[in-house]
């Protein structure tokens, strides 16, 4: 069996962990919202419809932020059809995912499920068919306390206290063709701009989000982030970056490898935001907000939206079914992340329910946790502290599209709170099973027999193309990893082929 190793040592951190590093995405987009999160139909629907059992899963999974309500969506959404008596609300054509929407959840229902599943908001205003008032408007409704035309207008409908929304996208991806009102890079950093100066003068305390570009492979990428930070440098927080893998023509080796293009594309975004800072001669720093990111498998039937006169509502649309080697990948993308917390203040996992999503709804029916589910829920729960800089030395694999690339991939989180490393690992080959060896030396302080336990999780199948489904979603979950034990001076631990491990070191 061939070995890795890798090197740690509390002294060299990255940065402190994020907790909106777990964020994730609920866009009105098939059966995202409607049978997804809201169902009142349904025997687990509570006094506001909203399903119980998604939002225990959305719980468990340890989401802490949610993006709402695109996306491609939010592009041609007017926020004001989805305020005010739910009988009164107009059905809209969306043309982004081409839908209807009878506008049962709106800015409000969306607050008070966000409440109920202990999440952070993330709204996106507007700038494919609106400008700068629509947003002015929405900022006013959910974040002025009173007194005011949209504040009292909140309070008539109910919500008495402002919401005090802190993270504000300015559109969603204005750099794709794709998108209802898509613009360049000039008409875009003008338009972001001046919505972002003027959303600060209703709230200096809210942190905006520019739009980046849409995925690394944009013709436009690094030119749109610097273009627009040009412009909009002094009055945004963080800029957005897009990614979406899957294992294209069957080259598997290339897609478990997808972590190397996100660690790539994160370090680019950097560059181009660092550069505009020393154009600027700031002292101020842009940073991520990696607001969409999963596995999706675009090129499938399930992406196609209807066409023609089909215009249903809720149509199964983007319902990916994730096999263990997706989760693995998944897996690896938040390893990448949290290996760049100096940098990426924010991550949304998309989506959250039945679209590209780690849960699962059946109308009227059950829940279920897809394979995705597993390394988000257990790297949420357990990555806290400190990222420590992790050293790897491992065997490599080929890939087409990455070149030689390592087969482990690793991050480590230290918690001196809790007296506890976490180790969050991968082995991306596809065949070849590793032996890891931990130096734990400097994690003990050089003092002998100072980890006091070691636990280890796997998530492994030998045919990783196993999907969970409503009726078995137990059948793969993450297990002990009983090969975890100390030797020396060393964890040790073997990492079967295409696998998600956890390992948990108590000092
Ligand atoms: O998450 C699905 C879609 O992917 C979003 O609506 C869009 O922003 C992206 O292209």
């Amino acid at each position: 069996m061939a070995t890795a190793r890798l090197h740690l040592d509390p002294a060299f951190t990255v940065g402190p962990v994020r907790p909106r590093t777990f964020g994730a995405f609920v866009e009105h987009l098939g059966r995202c919202v409607y049978e997804g999160i809201f169902e009142p139909e349904h025997p687990e629907a509570d006094d506001d419809g909203f399903r119980t059992d998604v939002l225990a899963l959305t719980r468990e999974l340890g989401a802490t932020s949610v993006r709402y309500p695109g996306g491609n969506f939010v592009s041609g959404y007017r926020w004001e059809d989805g305020i005010g008596p739910v009988e009164k609300r107009p059905t809209r054509l969306d043309l982004a995912w081409h839908s209807s929407d009878p506008n049962h959840v709106g800015v409000d229902e969306y607050m008070t499920w966000c409440a109920k599943a202990g999440v952070e908001p993330m709204m996106a205003v507007n700038l494919g068919t609106r400008g700068v008032q629509e947003a002015l408007d929405l900022l006013e409704y959910c974040n002025v306390p009173s007194g005011t035309y949209w504040s009292d207008l909140r309070r008539a409908n109910g919500h008495e206290e402002p919401y005090r929304i802190k993270m504000w996208c300015l559109g969603n991806e204005m750099d794709g063709p794709w998108q209802i009102g898509h613009k360049t890079e000039h008409e875009y950093a003008r338009l972001a701009t001046e919505t972002a100066r003027a959303m600060r003068m209703i709230d200096p305390s809210i942190e905006l989000i520019v739009c980046g570009s849409s995925a690394s492979d944009m013709p436009t990428f690094g030119r749109w982030e610097a273009t627009v930070l040009e412009e909009a440098y002094d009055y945004v927080d963080m800029i957005s970056a897009h990614a979406y893998y899957w294992e294209k023509d069957g080259d598997l080796n290339s897609f478990l490898a997808s972590a190397v293009n996100m660690d790539h594309f994160i370090d680019s975004v950097t560059a181009a935001a660092d550069y505009v800072r020393a154009v600027k001669k700031s002292d101020k720093r842009i940073n991520i907000s990696f607001d969409e990111w999963n596995v999706w498998y675009m090129d499938r039937a399930e992406s196609v939206p209807p066409t023609g006169d089909d215009w249903p509502v809720a149509p199964k649309l983007l319902e990916d079914h994730y096999n263990v080697a997706d989760a693995v990948v998944v897996g690896n993308l938040l390893i990448s992340l949290l290996r760049h917390t100096d940098r990426v203040a924010s991550a949304s996992l998309a989506q959250l329910v039945n679209v590209i999503a780690p849960i699962m709804t059946e109308k009227g029916g059950r829940a279920y946790r897809q394979t995705t589910f597993h390394p988000f829920a257990i790297t949420a729960a357990n990555a806290t502290g400190d990222v420590l800089q992790v050293g790897i030395d491992a065997p490599t694999m080929t890939t087409t599209r990455f070149g030689d690339v390592k087969a482990i991939d690793a991050v480590a989180t230290r918690d001196t709170d809790t007296g506890t490393t976490n180790l969050f690992v991968v082995n991306r080959a596809p065949e070849e099973a590793t032996e890891l060896r931990v130096d734990l030396r400097a994690l003990s302080g050089f003092a002998e027999n100072n980890i006091s336990s070691v636990q280890a999780v796997t998530y492994h199948h030998d045919d990783h193309t196993w999907q969970a489904t409503a009726d078995d979603d137990t059948t793969v979950v993450p297990t002990a990893n009983k090969t975890a034990r100390i030797d020396g001076h060393e964890l040790v631990i073997e990492l079967p082929a295409i696998s998600w491990s956890h390992i948990a070191l108590s000092h």
